[in-house]
C-alpha cells in the first residue's frame, strides 16, 4: 500500500500532524520525507512539540522505518541534531544520492536580491538545487560521517511494496509553491505536487494507492506572492488565525478557505481523499472532538460543502495540535488507508 501526503495550498497545512497520525494509527512500515530543510513540520505528541526539518513526522510510530530519499536535500548539522533528539539512529537511513546543502549555499542566497524579493527562507535550498542541476552538488555518499546511514531508498521501498508492506510519502510545502504549478516566481525551488514526490523517491506512478491532499481550514502563506482574500493582521488576530513559521519564525499571512484553489489542487495532485486541519481554529466548538457525530451540525455542513465542491471525500479532520486530535472518517466512508 502506497500513500502520498501532499500540501494543498501554500505549505504549512499540517502535513506533519497528518503523517504522524496515519503512520501511528494505520501502522505504516516505512515513511519517506521529500523536500528540504526550508520546510518545517510540527508534531505535538504526548504534549511535546517537535519541529522537524529532515526526519519524517511518522517517527512517532516506533516501528516505522524512516527514509530520506535521493531527491531530498539536507544539511549535516540539522540531520545529526534531529537524529539525536528523536533517538532514531537505528531506524533512519538516507539515500546515497540525497543532496547536501553547505554553508556556501546559504551565503550565496543571502546576497541574492531576487530571493529577498520573494521572501525566501534563505536556507540554501535553491542554491543547492541549482548546483545539483549544474552537477556540482555533493551528495550523501561523498560524506564519510554519513556512511552508517546510507541505503538504497528506491530499492527498499519498491521491495517493501512487493511484499505488501505499507509505505507513506510525506510531501513538504504546498501545491501553489510548486516551481511549475505555483505562483511563479513566488515559489520554492522544486515541484511540490504528487507526481514530483514519486520522482524524488524513485517510485513509478502505477504503484500509488492513495493521495491525501491536506488543506488547512483557512489559507496561510509565508513570504511574498499573491494571496486572494488576504486578511489584515488585526482581523487575523480577531479570528485566532495567527501563526508563526516553523523554520523562520515569520508571521504567516492568512486568508479564508479558497474553494477554487482547493479544486485546482485536487486536479493537479489527483487526490483520492482530503484531510482538513485546524477545524478548531475555524470553529472553536470543534476543539478536541474525535467523532463525526459529535460535531455541531453547522460545522458538519461546512465540511460537506467543501466535499461537494471538490468532489472528494474529507476523511481526516484535525481538531487540535495533538496527533490524536483527529476525526477519522475512513471507516465510515469506506476509504482505505
Ligand atoms: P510544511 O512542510 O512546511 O509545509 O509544513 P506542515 O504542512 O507540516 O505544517 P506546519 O507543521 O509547518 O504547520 C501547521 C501548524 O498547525 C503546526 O503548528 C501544527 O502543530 C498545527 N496543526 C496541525 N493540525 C492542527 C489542528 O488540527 N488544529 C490545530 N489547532 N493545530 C494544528
Ligand atoms: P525558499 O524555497 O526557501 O527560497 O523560499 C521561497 C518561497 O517559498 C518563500 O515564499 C518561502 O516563504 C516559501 N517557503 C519555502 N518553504 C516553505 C515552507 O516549508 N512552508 C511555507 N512556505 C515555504
Ligand atoms: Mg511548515
Amino acid at each position: 500500500m502506497l500513500t502520498l501526503i501532499v500540501g494543498g495550498f501554500f505549505g504549512d497545512e499540517g502535513k506533519g500532524k497528518i503523517s504522524a497520525y496515519v503512520s501511528l494509527m494505520k501502522q505504516y512500515n516505512y515513511a519517506a520525507r521529500t523536500g528540504a530543510i526550508n520546510a518545517g513540520h510540527t508534531v505535538v505528541f504526548h504534549g511535546k512539540k517537535f519541529k522537524l526539518r529532515t526526519i519524517p513526522a511518522a517517527f512517532v510510530n516506533e516501528k516505522t522505518k524512516l527514509l530520506i530519499p535521493p531527491g531530498a536535500l539536507i544539511r549535516l548539522d540539522v540531520f545529526f541534531n534531529e537524529v539525536k533528539e528523536l533517538g532514531v539512529e537505528n531506524r533512519v537511513c538516507l539515500d546515497y544520492n540525497t543532496g547536501i546543502i553547505e554553508e556556501i549555499h546559504v551565503n550565496r542566497e543571502k546576497q541574492d536580491s531576487i530571493l529577498a524579493s520573494i521572501g525566501s527562507t534563505f536556507q540554501g535550498v535553491g542554491a543547492a538545487m541549482s548546483d545539483r542541476v549544474l552537477r556540482r552538488l555533493k551528495l550523501a555518499r561523498d560524506f564519510s560521517e554519513l556512511a552508517r546511514y546510507l541505503c538504497d531508498v528506491p530499492l527498499l521501498i519498491n521491495n517493501a511494496l512487493d511484499l505488501g508492506e505499507k509505505v507513506l510519502i510525506e510531501g513538504t510545502q504546498g501545491t501553489f509553491l510548486s516551481l511549475y504549478h505555483g505562483t511563479y516566481p513566488y515559489v520554492t525551488s522544486r515541484d511540490t505536487t504528487a507526481s514530483a514526490l514519486l520522482s524524488e523517491v524513485g517510485i513509478g506512478p502505477k504503484r500509488v494507492d492513495e493521495v491525501i491532499v491536506v488543506f488547512k481550514a483557512y489559507v496561510t502563506r509565508v513570504g511574498e506572492g499573491p494571496l486572494e482574500g488576504e486578511l489584515s493582521r488585526d482581523e487575523a488576530v480577531k479570528r485566532g488565525w495567527v501563526e508563526m513559521g516553523t523554520v523562520t519564525g515569520r508571521p504567516r499571512r492568512v486568508a479564508p478557505f479558497n474553494f477554487e484553489l482547493a479544486k485546482r489542487s485536487i486536479m493537479l495532485n489527483s487526490a483520492t481523499q482530503v484531510a482538513i486541519t485546524k477545524l478548531d481554529a475555524l470553529f472553536p466548538e470543534a476543539k478536541g472532538v474525535k467523532t463525526w457525530s459529535n460535531l455541531p451540525s453547522h460545522v458538519k455542513k461546512w465540511i460537506e460543502d467543501v466535499e461537494s465542491y471538490i468532489k472528494t471525500p474529507v476523511t481526516l479532520i484535525g481538531t487540535g495540535e495533538e496527533v490524536d486530535e483527529i476525526i477519522d472518517r475512513t471507516l465510515d466512508l469506506g476509504v482505505e488507508l
